[in-house]
């Protein structure tokens, strides 16, 4: 059965929360924080996750009214129905079955009557032997030499996913080089072929049609430029593909042996489970590619069994809603406090704005109120001396998830303490502000009492801007799939809720064939 279709704007939920909107719009987290147990009371602890959400303009009314409108769209039915494989992708009828390459339950899951479970383990293997075979040195090039490089060729969902994960474990990394080619900018694969040797170079390409501009444009140059010092036998030894189309991988000259399979019920930004990580593997060893799929398995647990007062990925997507449909806030900011987590900011942009920048209902009608966030961010401290000044003393509201983790990957105590207490007096500076008293005395302090005048108002920081504390232990394979689970599952909840179509992705669509148009004229 198809997804429910409830407009949230009609629910009662929704009509009690714009009463309790009014009433408490202009709350201040400062007085909020002084609440007895504020912090015990809006946090929220999973394993070697915490998420303290205190720092908000809400109250345990504005959590127990946001719960309540998940139960009335009847998110717990959305849900069942995501994991149990039903065709919830209604425009483009397809299952969404991400969660399914990462479930290590024996239960079936059903696709046109078929269960799948033996499927993605027959991939698996496929990765682990493949993997191996070319980290141990053992798959060799067309002159004999191992492997030294990878280099993954695809875009969107086919590239952002696997680039974002082999950067955030670079910790974890074995002796491979792996690079990314996505755009068709042939300055991007240019600069690549530059630093490589066809002899010991393997190329992935990674598209589920395999139909894709970029894609095939990029991996044509490559081919053209590996044949200069090889011959057509040898492509075997040098490309492989992860893709549907069969019939296209093989004209491209790509053994069968060599094609790793993708479904068409996992979404391309959502595909980094399937063999689509394939360059993962390859890059951190199929062990912590696995481990990867453990931690999503984790929260996928938590997401479906945990009560939505408890639930991680529901308590952030509501707030997110609070903000957006109630504030009017116009942008969210995702602020890893980790190097390796560069990228991250760029792979969620995809994920989240592809899934839910959509302007018409599971109906089909034009939606009056406001669906996906705008995501933007970059890592802690870099985006400090940045765009900061705006988040802390700009006229707009921006909530902002602060990533951190609590032990550093490479000892150097020295700069994790200093990292960590920007990531926290970051957090307080936008909750509680400076106020006029305290700008006073400071400059009286220091000993610019003449200066109070005119300097006092551009000192202030105004405060209760808002923002979530996302702690983990420590940046390991595992606790990168629960975190990147999180936001999969905080995606479909807002999505829900806003009664759209989270996993289709038209809007991409216009533009491309005007490009190609444009191209033949
Ligand atoms: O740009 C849209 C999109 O369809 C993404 O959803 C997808 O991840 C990407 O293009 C690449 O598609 P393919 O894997 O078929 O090359």
């Amino acid at each position: 059965m198809a997804l429910k279709n409830i407009n949230p704007t009609n629910t009662n939920a929704w009509k009690e929360l714009t009463k309790h909107f009014n009433d408490i719009q202009n709350i201040n987290i400062q007085n909020l924080d002084k609440e007895v147990n504020r912090k015990e009371d809006f946090s929220l602890i999973f394993d070697d996750l915490s998420v303290d959400f205190s720092k908000n303009r809400i109250t345990k009314e504005t959590i127990r009214l946001l719960v309540d409108l998940a139960k009335e769209v009847d998110l717990k039915d959305a849900i069942e129905k995501q994991y149990s494989g039903e065709v919830i992708n209604v425009t483009e009828g397809r299952e969404v079955l991400h969660t399914a390459l990462r479930s290590s339950s024996e239960d079936p899951i059903l696709v046109e009557g078929k269960n799948i479970k033996p499927q993605i383990q027959a991939a698996l293997r496929k990765i682990k032997s493949f993997s191996n075979k070319v980290i141990s040195g053992k798959w060799k090039g067309y002159t004999g030499k191992s492997i030294t490089d990878i280099v993954n060729i695809g875009i969107g969902g086919s590239d952002l996913g696997p680039d974002m994960v082999v950067e955030s474990l670079k910790h974890y990394k074995n002796q491979l080089n792996t690079h990314f080619v996505s755009n068709v900018d042939g300055d991007h694969v240019s600069e690549i072929i530059k630093t490589l040797n066809p002899e010991t170079t393997l190329f992935v390409i990674v598209s589920k049609t395999f139909t894709t501009q970029e894609t095939i444009t990029n991996s044509e140059t490559i081919k053209n430029w590996f044949l200069k010092s090889a011959t057509i036998f040898d492509i075997p030894k040098h490309f492989v593909a992860v893709s549907t189309n069969l019939a296209a991988v093989d004209n491209f000259g790509i053994d069968k042996k060599n094609v790793f399979p993708m479904w068409n019920w996992v979404g391309g930004r959502f595909s980094l489970w399937s063999a689509v990580g394939l360059s993962i593997s390859l890059s951190v060893g199929y062990d912590n590619y696995k481990a990867l799929l453990e931690g999503a398995e984790e929260m996928d647990l938590h997401y479906k069994n945990e009560e939505f007062g408890q639930n991680i990925p529901v308590i952030l997507a509501l707030i997110s809603i609070w903000y957006n449909n109630f504030y009017g806030a116009e942008t969210e900011a995702v602020l890893p406090y980790s190097q390796y987590l560069k990228k991250l900011p760029d792979y969620l942009q995809q994920a989240i704005m592809e899934s839910n920048g959509k302007g018409v209902d599971r109906n089909g009608d034009k939606i009056d109120y406001q669906t996906g966030t705008i995501v933007w961010g970059s890592t802690g401290t870099n985006m400090q001396h940045a765009f900061m000044q705006l988040v802390h003393q700009g006229t707009k509201l921006i909530p902002a998830d602060f990533i951190g983790y609590k032990e550093s990957l490479n000892g150097l105590t020295d700069h994790h303490n200093k990292l960590m207490a920007n990531y926290y007096g970051q957090m307080d500076a936008l909750a509680f502000g400076k106020t006029k008293e305290e700008v006073h005395l400071e400059l009286k302090v220091s000993g610019n009492e003449d200066k109070i005048e005119s300097l006092l108002p551009f000192k202030v920081f105004e405060g209760n801007r808002p923002s979530n504390a996302i702690l983990f232990e420590k940046l390991t394979p595992r606790s990168l799939g629960k975190l990147i689970a999180l936001y999969e599952h905080k995606i479909y909840t807002q999505g829900i809720l806003w009664n759209i179509y989270s996993y289709d992705q038209f809007g991409v669509e216009l533009g491309k064939e005007l490009a190609k148009k444009i191209l033949n004229k």
